[in-house]
Formats: C-alpha cells, sequence, structure tokens
C-alpha cells in the first residue's frame, strides 16, 4: 500500500473519533450524566472529585472515567446552565476511581482520596492516600501521602467502595463500604465497623462495631458530622444496606425511622427512634445538613435507590435535631437520582452535583435534567433554584420546622436514654460552663473552629444564636399534636419498567455490555411488581423486611 492510500485509510479511521471527543467537562448540550464521584467544600471552592461522566453521543462506552478534578467558585453567584468549572489535571499515575471516601482537612486546606473502586477494571495497586492540597483560587495539586513511621497508618486499613465517611475537625471516619478485586489486592467483602484516621496524631484504627446492622457492614450509608451537639459533636450515620446479596436472606436495609450516630472522640454509639415520616429504606442517597439560626440541626436527604424495589428516588426528606422528626416537603418538583453527593453551601443552599437515574434506562444514557449535574436546593424556602446564589442569608429552618418546636415538640420527645438526652439537652457553644460526664478534657474547644470552614459534609453555620433549645422548647404551649403538619402526602410514584425490554434496545451494534459491576447497578429485572403500596414510601411499614425474591438474583456482585 503507498502512503498515500495509508494515509486516506488513517484519515478514515480517525474520523469517528474526531467527530466527537470526550471531556471531564462537556459543553452543557453535550452533558448527559456524572456518577458516583464525591465532593469537598474548603474555603469559597467547592471541589469535585472521582466518578465517570457520560456525554452526548451514540458511544459504545458512555461513561468515562474523569481526569481531572473540577471545583466550582462560591463566591459569585451562577446558574448551573452556565457556570464555569475548573479542571485541575490529575496525575497520569493516580488510578481513576469511583466510589471511595474523602476526607477533609479544614486545618491544612487539603481533601484525601482513600479507597474507591478503580474505574473500568482498570488493576489496582498497594494502597495509596492521594492528598490534595488547594491553592485559595479554585486550583491545587495532587501529592502522595506518605505511609510513615506511625504504629499504624492507611497501609492497614482495607479499602473500600461505597463506604459512608465524614470529616470532623481533628479527624476523617469511614464507615463499611465493600471491597472487591477493583479496591484492594486482597478483597474482604463486606467490611464491618468503621476505621478512622485522626488528623493530628495521623495514626489510623479500626473498629467493627456498627449498630446500624445485625452484621455491622453497610453499604451505600451516608455520614454526617454535626458539631453542634453533645462535647464533641456527632457523626450521624443514615440509610444504606448490609452484606447486600440479592439473594441473600439476610438482605437488611438500614431503616430510617432508628438514627444511629457516634461521638467521635469517645467512639460511643447512640441510637434514637424518630417521629415524622422517614424515608423509605435505601442507598446512594446523599446527604447533608446545616445548623439553623435558632440552633437546631437539620440534616437533608435526596433521591438514593432501592434496588429490592427497581426504584431510583427524587424525595427529599428532612431529619431536624435534637426534635428527631422527620419531614418532607410538599410538592417539590424533584428529579430521581442515585449516586450524586451533596453538600451544604453558601448558607442554606444544598447542592447535589452528579447522579443517575436507573428508571428509565441504564443511568447513564439520559441527559440529566439538571445542567451540568447541579442542582439548589433552598433550604429555609424548602424549594429547588434555577441559581447558586453567594448572598444568600444564613440558614433559618422552615416555618413548619420552627413551629414543631414552638409547639413544644421537645417535650413529647421519647428519649432512648438519659446519656441521649443529656447529649442534646446543651448545644456545643452552650455548654462551656457545664460539667459533662464525658470526657471533659477531650472536649474540642468551639473557638478553636471559629476560622476554618465548615467541614466536608456540615455546611456554612449561619449566625449561630445562644438561645438553647430546650428554651425555645419550653416556651412554647406543648401538647399541639402538629405532626400531620410534616406528614405530607407520597406524592411519588413507582413507574411501570420496561427495562429489560429496553436494555435489549440499548445493547448497541458493538454488542456492548455492561460489565457486572458496571455503575453498581443490576441488569433489567423482568417480572416484578410495577406498583407499591404507597405506604412503603412513608414507611409505615417495616423497612427492612423487603421480600428477597424481589431482587433479580441473576449476578451477585451487581452491588459492586
Ligand atoms: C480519561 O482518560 C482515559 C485514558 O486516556 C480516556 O479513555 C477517557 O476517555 C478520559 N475521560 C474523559 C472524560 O475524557
Ligand atoms: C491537618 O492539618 C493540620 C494543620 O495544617 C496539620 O498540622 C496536620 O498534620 C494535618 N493532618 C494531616 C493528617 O494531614
Ligand atoms: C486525635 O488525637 C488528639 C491527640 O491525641 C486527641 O486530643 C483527639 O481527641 C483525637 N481525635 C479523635 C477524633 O480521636
Ligand atoms: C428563631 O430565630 C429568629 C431570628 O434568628 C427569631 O426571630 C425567632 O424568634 C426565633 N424563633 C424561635 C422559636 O426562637
Amino acid at each position: 500500500m503507498d502512503v498515500f492510500w495509508a494515509r486516506v485509510v488513517l484519515v478514515l479511521l480517525a474520523a469517528p473519533s474526531a467527530v466527537f471527543s470526550q471531556r471531564d467537562v462537556p459543553n452543557v448540550d453535550d452533558f448527559m450524566r456524572r456518577g458516583s464521584s464525591r465532593i469537598s467544600v474548603i474555603g469559597d471552592y467547592i471541589y469535585f472529585e472521582g466518578g465517570e461522566v457520560s456525554q452526548g453521543t451514540a458511544n459504545y462506552r458512555m461513561n468515562d472515567p474523569v481526569n481531572s478534578t473540577l471545583s466550582i467558585d462560591l463566591s459569585r453567584s451562577w446558574r448551573p446552565s452556565d457556570v464555569e468549572i475548573q479542571e485541575i489535571p490529575k496525575p497520569r499515575e493516580m488510578i481513576r476511581m469511583t466510589k471511595q471516601s474523602i476526607i477533609t482537612n479544614t486545618s491544612s486546606g487539603s481533601f484525601y482520596s482513600w479507597g474507591g473502586h478503580s474505574s473500568w477494571f482498570a488493576d489496582i495497586e498497594a494502597p495509596v492516600l492521594w492528598r490534595f492540597d488547594t491553592d485559595g483560587e479554585g486550583g491545587g495539586s495532587w501529592s502522595l501521602e506518605s505511609a510513615g513511621s506511625r504504629s499504624s497508618s492507611f497501609v492497614d486499613i482495607e479499602r473500600t467502595h461505597s463506604a459512608a465517611y465524614a470529616s470532623t475537625p481533628d479527624a476523617g471516619f469511614v464507615f463499611g463500604g465493600q471491597s472487591t478485586t477493583l479496591t484492594s489486592l486482597e478483597p474482604r467483602g463486606y467490611v464491618a465497623g468503621y476505621s478512622y484516621w485522626n488528623l493530628t496524631t495521623g495514626e489510623w484504627n479500626v473498629d467493627s462495631s456498627g449498630p446500624y446492622t445485625d452484621d455491622g457492614t453497610l453499604y451505600g450509608g451516608t455520614a454526617t458530622y454535626v458539631p453542634t451537639f453533645g462535647p464533641n459533636g456527632i457523626i450521624v450515620v443514615l440509610g444504606g444496606v448490609n452484606n447486600f446479596e440479592a439473594e441473600a436472606s439476610d438482605t437488611e436495609y438500614v431503616d430510617f425511622r432508628t438514627v444511629h450516630f457516634i461521638d467521635p472522640v469517645t467512639r460511643r454509639w447512640y441510637s434514637q427512634p424518630t417521629t415524622g415520616g422517614a424515608p423509605s429504606a435505601r442507598h446512594y442517597h446523599c446527604a447533608a445538613g446545616a445548623e439553623s439560626t435558632n440552633g437546631t440541626f437539620e440534616i437533608f436527604i435526596y433521591g438514593g435507590a432501592n434496588r429490592l424495589l427497581d426504584t431510583d428516588y427524587r424525595d427529599i426528606y428532612v431529619l431536624s435535631l435534637p426534635g428527631f422528626v422527620w419531614s418532607q416537603p410538599a410538592n417539590i418538583n424533584s428529579v430521581p437520582r442515585s449516586e450524586h453527593t451533596c453538600a451544604v453551601v453558601g448558607n442554606r443552599q444544598l447542592l447535589s452535583w452528579g447522579g443517575l437515574d436507573f428508571n428509565d434506562d441504564d443511568g447513564w444514557r439520559s441527559h440529566d435534567p439538571f445542567p451540568q449535574g447541579l442542582g439548589i436546593f433552598d433550604m429555609s424556602a424548602l424549594e429547588w433554584s434555577n441559581e447558586y446564589d453567594a448572598e444568600a442569608r444564613p440558614y433559618e429552618a422552615h416555618q413548619r420546622i420552627r413551629s414543631w418546636y414552638d409547639d413544644g415538640g421537645m417535650d413529647n420527645v421519647q428519649w432512648s436514654s438519659s446519656d441521649v438526652e443529656q447529649l442534646f439537652a446543651v448545644r456545643q457553644e452552650d455548654n462551656g460552663n457545664q460539667d459533662n460526664q464525658d470526657n471533659p478534657d477531650d472536649r474540642q474547644d468551639g473557638g478553636d473552629n471559629q476560622g476554618n470552614p465548615p467541614p466536608d459534609n456540615s455546611g456554612g453555620s449561619g449566625e449561630s444564636s445562644s438561645v438553647p433549645v430546650g428554651a425555645i422548647a419550653g416556651g412554647a404551649v406543648g401538647g399541639v399534636v402538629v405532626l400531620a403538619l410534616l406528614a405530607f402526602g407520597v406524592w411519588f410514584f413507582l413507574r411501570r419498567r420496561r427495562r429489560a425490554q429496553q436494555q435489549q434496545q440499548q445493547q448497541g451494534p458493538q454488542g456492548y455490555k455492561p460489565p457486572p459491576y458496571y455503575s453498581g447497578h443490576p441488569e433489567a429485572e423482568a417480572g416484578k411488581p410495577s406498583e407499591l403500596p404507597a405506604a412503603h414510601a412513608i414507611s409505615e411499614l417495616p423497612a427492612n423486611t423487603y421480600p428477597v425474591e424481589l431482587g433479580d438474583g441473576s449476578d451477585g456482585r451487581r452491588w459492586a
């Protein structure tokens, strides 16, 4: 073949890829979905790390690993459709991970990417811990953290994906997750309990306790640090599922009606039953929370999936502390999603980034109704907004939540123990001159944290009022049953799925089939019920007793 014809052949071969090239930040029309990524809020920027992105072409391989760390400036207002997203290239040797855990060291302005599973079967190597140092301008750089000569370091810790994680001012916690050949050289399956990293001493430790499930494992749950209650704050672990195999009869979704939380310093677990309509059982939801101007702390739960019911959820729920009362905003026009991530930004805005919708297709192939995958929810107004407002006022709990306290809701809380009652009796800023029986020497000095940005999972603290919640509640008349106000009708419904059909259509000319772990979602299920009793959605029925035959059971690794 002469040179001319060789060139023609080369040009023809190159043509399809010249038509469309994959980008870490596709333009807004090409963008389809982001999933399984993680975020960290440091200073004026939100950083977005890992996961995969799909974009608009009939490419056989829709979801590609993201090769940059992304950031958005939070000091300026923007709309998702024209937001400027910075791209910070990642080192070539950094294996592209999804569903990892992020530990944020707010005092040094850095975050760490730990564990996760490699994207697209990339080989996994010996444990490494990547550290990202922010530069204060939305950029930064990655470096490898050395294991050092500590008595215990990350090399001793099992790497997992889909763990629940949270950072406190001086520690990072990773609860559960699953270890597979894509996370670890010696995978151990579902990991019971949690590991924690003391950011001051640099020591890693493990603890096998996890009271949320019978076997202590947790997959796809969330952890939210709440700095304002107890001597050391608490970490609230919500949702997720245990040692999950579709055919295992011990499959157990975590019931949102009982909340488990841990003191990050004493590492003692507590639990407390909730009132109001709790979310139905789910994993792969997102959670983030903030302290209100009245001293309550609300954790927002958005979306998530229940694969036994073959559903991605669109609903938002709010857990208000210290009342342990759930409520659900009425009539909000949400979009279903799972495998997204959330943070509180700009005082009172819940930012949701990414998310897949497996209700209608394979999750990656639809255009996300959120431009660039970015949703902004006003936590005070309880409505979606089409704009991020950098000047938003401090977070004030919605009137419905405040009136629950005004009407004496606290008087009716049935505390699980006097220890739990005591943890919530006084807010952190108020307990300076009180004796506290739990390790008074370990008490975190609230003053130390004043100048620092809020940790990953907790939002802007707003202007803290110094009025203890007890006093707010005590002034109220009491006895009025207002839970009805918080119980809003079930407004989402389950659509009949034709996934089996659709997937056959979508497998494409190349005969491409998603790998079994592909995005963590199952293949199509045939013959499952198209609708469920509405009661499931507001959890009037036990949330952890779904019949196992609803799972398809075709592949034990489909959750990986
Ligand atoms: C990231 O890099 C890999 C390897 O070069 C490539 O296959 C993939 O398409 C890139 N991802 C994006 C979103 O461009
Ligand atoms: C966290 O940041 C503080 C302040 O820069 C530093 O002293 C500490 O070593 C950091 N911890 C880790 C584990 O990086
Ligand atoms: C981390 O270690 C320091 C120094 O020993 C200790 O004061 C602090 O309580 C520890 N933090 C956690 C969360 O264990
Ligand atoms: C909540 O705080 C606002 C202002 O911060 C105040 O006007 C209001 O009275 C407070 N409500 C209660 C119930 O304390």
